[in-house]
Order: structure tokens, then sequence, then C-alpha cells
């Protein structure tokens, strides 16, 4: 899916963090975004729920991917950050349990944009500050 041309949510390395494992799993984040869109130009509303669902599954998964790692190289900003985490997981349990939102169309549109603009800006904002702490981390266990 991410070699597809016609991905409209495409990483590039303006996006990178410069930590390999985290920008396996924001672009698996872009990818679960452009499924989600060929299911809305589908019309497949039925499945809708369960792409969603996903979405908010790997994205749970991926802030405690992140989290442990800041933890682990005593990142500053780390309660923080993971309080914003905290924030868009609540934002996207919210959006998932509303009965009038499942499986509407119009309403998974509005999710996707919202949801691309939020990656998009905490990647740059938020995410490529940890990445020197976690490098200079990572420097000094291996001199250690
Ligand atoms: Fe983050």
């Amino acid at each position: 899916m991410a070699n597809n041309a016609l991905n409209t949510f495409r990483w590039c390395s303006d996006f990178s963090v410069d930590i390999v494992e985290l920008d396996d799993d924001h672009q698996v984040l872009f990818e679960l975004l452009n499924h989600l869109q060929a299911t809305i130009k589908s019309g497949e509303a039925s499945a809708l729920p369960m792409i969603i669902d996903d979405l908010l599954q790997y994205t749970i998964y991926h802030f405690r991917h992140e989290e442990d790692m800041m933890e682990s190289c005593h990142y500053p900003f780390y309660e923080n950050h993971k309080l914003v985490h905290r924030m868009l997981e609540n934002q996207l349990k919210d959006f998932v349990k509303n009965p009038e939102f499942r499986g509407d169309i119009n309403a998974a549109v509005w999710f996707m944009g919202f949801f691309e603009d939020w990656l998009k800006d905490h990647i740059e904002g938020m995410d490529k500050n940890y990445s020197d702490c976690v490098h200079n981390y990572e420097m000094g266990v291996k001199h250690e």
C-alpha cells in the first residue's frame, strides 16, 4: 500500500524523527489513513467502524512505544508529551464510542482530516524534539 501512487497520505523524510522504529510506526499510521480514505471513496460505510478502530488501536500501541522510549532515555518533556498523547486518545475514543458517528461517511471524512492534521503537526512540533535526547542517551550507553 505504501508505494501506491494514488495514496494521498504519504510519509516522506521530512517527517522523519531519525529513529527507524518510530518512523516505521508513523508510516503505518499514514498507511492506515490511506486505508480509511480508500474505504470512504468506495462508499463502504459498514467497513468504517473496524478501520477506525484499527487506527485507534495502532495509535495507542504507537504512543506506548514512543513513551517507553522517551521514558527510558529520561526525556525531560516526557510527562507533557504523554499528556498530549492521552488527550488525543480520549478524543479518538469519544469519536469511536459515539453511535451517531459509527459507519457515517461524513463523520469519517471529518475524522480523517482531523487525524491527518493532528499527526503531521505532532510529528513536526513534538516528536522531532525527542530525537536528540534518544540519540544522546544511546551514545552514552554505548560508551559506558
Ligand atoms: Fe508523540
